[in-house]
């Protein structure tokens, strides 16, 4: 298995990233610098999460270069259409101390919930916005997250540039086989949020079948979790804060899971689903984006 994933631009990314969301690295670079001295050179992080600024200053005290590293965020809802998207880049990067990012995605693809018709239009002018961005070179690629097929579409039949990703709830347990197909289809890097359940109810580590391949492989369950997304072809961006956490997320290229153990999760019953429908549940934002 290769190293490295290939977007659809050309551009390589490493199989795992780090996420940044969010409490514990909110003003606070010591876990980020951590991560950065780990390994991760791939970081996830979002206007809505107030971390940039944290993970700016890690990746400035770090001291590796720039260059070295990939630094992917996002849009808030209340940041689409093309004004509003203008400002969120400036905040964005000005927050992240750089003058590009690399991967610049539409966090949600509906402002309000489902009884609201016109997400088409804002989303296809807040997509039209970004792609000055990367014409003018602030921004290297552009993604989407949380974008279904329905959502998706609509951004493949007006974009002149193509997303190379989308970022979805993937874990065991909540596969969204029809949206990671529907990208892969169409030359989309399905991205993995939450690949661990956020940690909730145990939920894996109560799993029988996920126990037994941890078992079995001599692994933990949450490392069973990130090797299934992998061999899926698809990149899991697991959040940590402590550094044995950190370190047990990237040790999970030393053993393969079976066709049949890959189906086996695949085909599991659905649990720990969030609860965030894209098209119904809108999360709402607690501060204000000027003052972050
Ligand atoms: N696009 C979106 O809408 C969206 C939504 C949610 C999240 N995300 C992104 O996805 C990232 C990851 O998702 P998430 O933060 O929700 O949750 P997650 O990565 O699924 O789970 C994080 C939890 O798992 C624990 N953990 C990490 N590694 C572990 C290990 N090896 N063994 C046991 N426990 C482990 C962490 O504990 P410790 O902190 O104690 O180490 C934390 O409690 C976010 O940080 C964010 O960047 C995106």
């Amino acid at each position: 298995m290769k190293n490295l994933y290939v977007l659809n631009d050309g551009f390589e990314m490493p199989k795992i990233g780090f996420g940044t969301y969010n409490e514990e690295f909110k003003d606070n670079k010591e876990a980020i610098l951590q991560a950065i001295d780990c390994g991760y050179r791939f970081f996830d992080t979002a206007s809505l999460y107030e971390t940039e600024r944290s993970l700016g200053n890690a990746i400035k005290e770090s001291g590796i270069s720039r260059s070295e590293v990939i630094i992917e965020t996002k849009l808030w809802i209340d940041e689409m259409g093309e004004k509003n998207a203008k400002a969120a880049l400036e905040r964005s990067l000005n927050r992240l101390q750089t003058d590009y990012i690399d991967i610049y995605m539409i966090h949600w693809p509906r402002q309000t919930g489902a009884e609201n018709e016109n997400w088409k239009e804002l989303d296809i002018e807040t997509w039209k916005a970004m792609e000055g961005f990367v014409h003018d070179g602030r921004v290297g690629r552009l993604g989407l997250s949380n974008f279904l097929p329905h959502h998706l579409k609509n951004i493949l039949e007006n974009c002149t540039i193509l997303p190379v990703a989308d970022q979805l709830e993937l874990h065991p347990g909540h596969s969204q086989e029809a949206a990671v197909q529907y990208c892969k289809k169409n030359d989309i890097l399905p991205m993995a949020w939450s690949p661990l359940g956020r940690g909730r109810e145990n939920v894996f580590a109560g799993n029988e079948m996920l126990r037994f391949l941890a078992d079995k492989y001599g692994k933990s369950v949450q490392q069973i979790s990130l090797r299934f997304l992998i061999q899926k072809e698809i990149l899991p961006i697991p959040k940590a804060s402590t550094r044995k956490h950190m370190e047990a997320n990237l040790d999970v290229f030393d053993f393969e899971l079976s066709e049949d153990e890959v189906s086996m999760i695949t085909c599991m019953p659905q649990t720990a689903w969030m609860g965030e429908h894209p098209d119904i549940h809108i999360p709402t934002r607690k501060s204000n984006p000027d003052n972050v």
